[in-house]
């Protein structure tokens, strides 16, 4: 078989064989396919698209290129949650002890943030002493005693989609649907749980910017999730500013435990609700959406997925009780106003610019090898459709000293776009696609 032969059968819009897939994602992950062949067939897919069984034995191929986590020694099902990645994003730590708490195991391997957006691996380390690094067997044995494990990645899961996605990076491939779809769900299948919910952003800071492209998006991933056994829904939301308050490693934990006590709401609360609804129908958990969603409510009124959190961050080697004190949690020296310089309702937030700030700030890392500051980052006080007088402040920057702090808050009032009407706000959650 030669590489030659499949790039051209690609440009020229025919389906790929299994035997062919399977030969080109073994072949580029040993090095015996070259960059240049590689990339000229990401191409030829992104322009002619893939079948959904060329996807799926896309997405297989790719899983079978390292090694994968086997979750049986975990009794009854097991949950686990994506997201196509958004700035403030505290999802996890909320969704899963919520949905520990109702009954659905969550093992759940996670990474750490690269560039604007942080990773759920980082904000846990927030907890002094919380260790991301545990053992397959002491993952396996929390999950069995109290139903919840979040961990760092270990085993090397999916090395194909390592190099293949640094090649769609420079590539221009990277909005390719049978791309994104085999990428994201071969890192799903590989860590084994049964029951996947995905959040897909959409808006001027995610990978789709129409609601149709994330809607196409949901559609292929749950399609190739239900192919390859797993039960799976997706969720579809709007990026149209940081989801949230809270921005950077500490801050976000922070925010996320206030949620998980009940005293926080809004969009953070209604997408938890969304996506934990979804995971506990599609596991049988709950019957209906109604009925998982007062079971979510109440683990939150009753504190028991409160308690989850704290469970899980003793049995990883923190302290419980800095869940129910966080002034143990990292704190930046310098607390600094970010004031308006002009007032009107707040028409958009950038997002990505706001990750950027925090990154800034010294809370993101520019390669994968830098360190982070945990304590850095910023609070917003207006979100979108808020009336904001000028004089007003937009945000607390909290920051390793004031030159830092006085940057950031430049660059944070740069981010927001102000209108003198009212603004109305569309819905936040699209579509649930099931
Ligand atoms: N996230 C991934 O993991 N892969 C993609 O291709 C796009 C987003």
């Amino acid at each position: 078989m030669l590489m030659a032969d499949l790039i051209a059968k690609k440009r020229d819009g025919g389906e790929l064989s299994r035997e062919e897939i399977y030969f080109m994602i073994d072949g580029y992950t040993r090095g015996d396919i070259p960059d240049y062949q590689m990339s000229a067939m990401c191409m030829a897919i992104l322009l002619k698209g893939m079948s959904d069984a060329e996807t799926l034995d896309m997405t297989r191929a790719m899983v079978q290129s390292g090694e994968t986590l086997d979750l049986s020694p975990i009794d009854g099902l097991k949950g686990d949650k994506h997201s196509t990645g958004g700035v403030g994003d505290k999802t996890s730590l909320i969704l899963c002890p919520m949905v520990a708490a109702c009954g659905l195991k969550i093992a759940k391997m996670s990474g750490r943030g690269l560039g604007h957006t942080g990773g759920t691996i980082d904000k846990l380390e927030s907890f002094p002493g919380f260790v991301t690094g545990i053992s397959e067997d002491e993952f396996f044995k929390n999950v069995n005693r109290i139903g919840i494990a979040i961990a760092g990645q270990t085993a090397d899961l999916v090395p194909a989609d390592k190099k293949l996605y640094a090649l769609r990076d420079v590539t221009g491939t990277v909005p390719s649907i049978p791309l994104i779809v085999s990428s994201i769900m071969s890192k799903k299948l590989a860590s084994g749980a049964d029951v996947i919910v995905l959040d897909v952003k959409c808006g001027s800071g995610a990978f789709m910017k129409t609601e149709e492209d994330a809607r196409r998006l949901a559609e292929g991933l749950t399609r190739i999730g239900r192919l390859a056994g797993k039960k799976c829904a997706a969720v579809i939301t709007d990026m149209d500013q940081p989801l949230g308050w809270a921005v950077g490693n500490a801050l976000e934990v922070k925010e996320a435990i206030e949620v998980l006590k009940g005293e926080k709401g809004g969009d953070l609360m209604e997408l938890c609700l969304t996506l934990g609804s979804c995971m506990l129908t599609e596991a049988g958990v709950a019957e209906t959406i109604e009925q998982a969603r007062s079971m979510l409510l109440e683990s939150i009124s009753s504190g028991a997925a409160l308690e989850k959190l704290s469970l899980m961050v003793s049995a990883q080697h923190g302290d419980g009780r800095d869940v129910y004190d966080t002034s143990r949690l990292p704190l930046a020296p310098v607390q600094y106003e970010a004031v308006a310089k002009t007032g009107g309702y707040v028409q958009r937030i950038e997002a990505e610019q706001v990750g950027l700030v925090s990154m800034h700030l010294g809370g993101g890392r520019a390669t994968k090898d830098s360190g982070i500051d945990l304590s850095v980052g910023l609070v917003l006080h207006k979100k979108v459709g808020d009336k904001v007088e000028p004089g007003e402040s937009l945000a607390t920057i909290h920051a390793s000293s004031l030159e830092k702090a006085e940057e950031a808050a430049e660059l944070l009032r740069a981010c927001f776009s102000f209108s003198g009407e009212p603004v109305e706000r569309g819905s936040f959650i699209k579509a649930i696609v099931r």
